[in-house]
């Protein structure tokens, strides 16, 4: 039986926010896009969901008060208690409060990694959701820490003898971009190089910087995910065959003035990097190391 599951990330929901921010986000509008999420992702039937961190809109840049920032935990999580499959979520940096930059709040609504953490959310696959602002909360791009490493290592050890394959989730970048390189998680060749070790690790999927991307690397596969709060405004439904072949598309929301809202606040060639190009949103790809780890014999 194929699994099937969806990818949301970055949908930064502010209760209050006195403006939009950073184009193309529309802060301002963000209980649009929560209330029209849950229908949406329950409409495809999915095995589980991930939300690749960023739920809120605390840590640095939105000034939020404490006070607004503890009512937007309570109303996303009371919103995501409507999803009909299970939610496993990585902290982004946005989901911490703003002043000292603590998690407590957010981790008593949501289930989130201390380290990493490993789940089977279907038989035969398994997820390490991996939380980079556990040794530091004020760095946003998260480090990629030695206890990560260690941890990512013994869970794929456990995963290759098992031949069950394993998704890497995490909110930043692991792979550079062409020009601009924020986003990156620090320490990003030494997770790289781990993943590349560890052949039970299929794919990498991250947010952070609200861009449709896919790429192989070596034999693996790197899945970037856009942005809910601003264009594309959309997710990702994936589904992984037995035989390895792993099937992309990308949703976005039912909202045309919201989305023409938030590309006029863009360029027509920025909309186009935030959404990828048509294989970036939509396609059909081998993860070389499913069709090895489930080769019989
Ligand atoms: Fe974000
Ligand atoms: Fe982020």
């Amino acid at each position: 039986m194929p699994i099937r599951f969806v990818f949301i990330s970055d949908s930064h929901y502010h209760p209050a926010a006195p403006r939009d921010f950073g184009a193309p986000k529309l802060l301002t509008r963000g209980r649009e896009v929560l209330e029209a999420t849950v229908p949406a992702v329950n409409a495809l039937q999915p095995d589980f969901i991930v939300h690749g961190g960023d739920l809120l809109c605390g840590g640095g840049s939105f000034e939020i008060p404490l006070d607004q920032y503890l009512e937007s935990v309570d109303t996303v999580a009371a919103a995501y208690e409507a999803f009909d499959a299970p939610l496993h979520i990585v902290p982004g940096n946005h989901d911490c409060e703003a002043a000292e930059r603590s998690f407590t709040a957010f981790a008593e609504r949501f289930t989130i990694p201390s380290v990493l953490e490993v789940v089977e959310p279907a038989p035969g696959l398994r997820l390490a959701l991996a939380n980079v602002y556990h040794a530091n909360s004020n760095n946003g791009s998260g480090i990629w820490s030695p206890e990560l490493d260690q941890a990512l290592r013994r869970a794929a050890a456990e995963a290759l003898r098992d031949r069950v394959p394993l998704l890497l989730v995490l909110h930043p970048w692991i792979l550079p971009n062409q020009t601009d390189q924020g986003g990156l998680v620090t320490g990003h060749e030494r997770v790289l190089q781990t993943v590349s070790d560890c052949a039970a690790v299929a794919a990498v999927l991250t947010g952070h910087r609200h861009i449709n991307r896919i790429r192989l690397w070596r034999d693996f596969l790197v899945v970037d995910t856009a942005c809910l709060i601003g264009y594309p405004v959309g997710f990702r439904e994936l589904i992984l065959h037995e035989d390895g072949m792993l099937r992309s598309r990308f949703h976005q929301l039912d909202l045309p003035d919201f989305i023409q809202a938030s590309r006029d606040r863009v360029t027509p060639e920025a909309c186009d990097r935030y959404q990828g190009e048509i294989g970036d949103r939509d396609c059909d790809v081998l993860l070389p190391r499913v069709r090895e780890l489930r080769r019989p014999g």
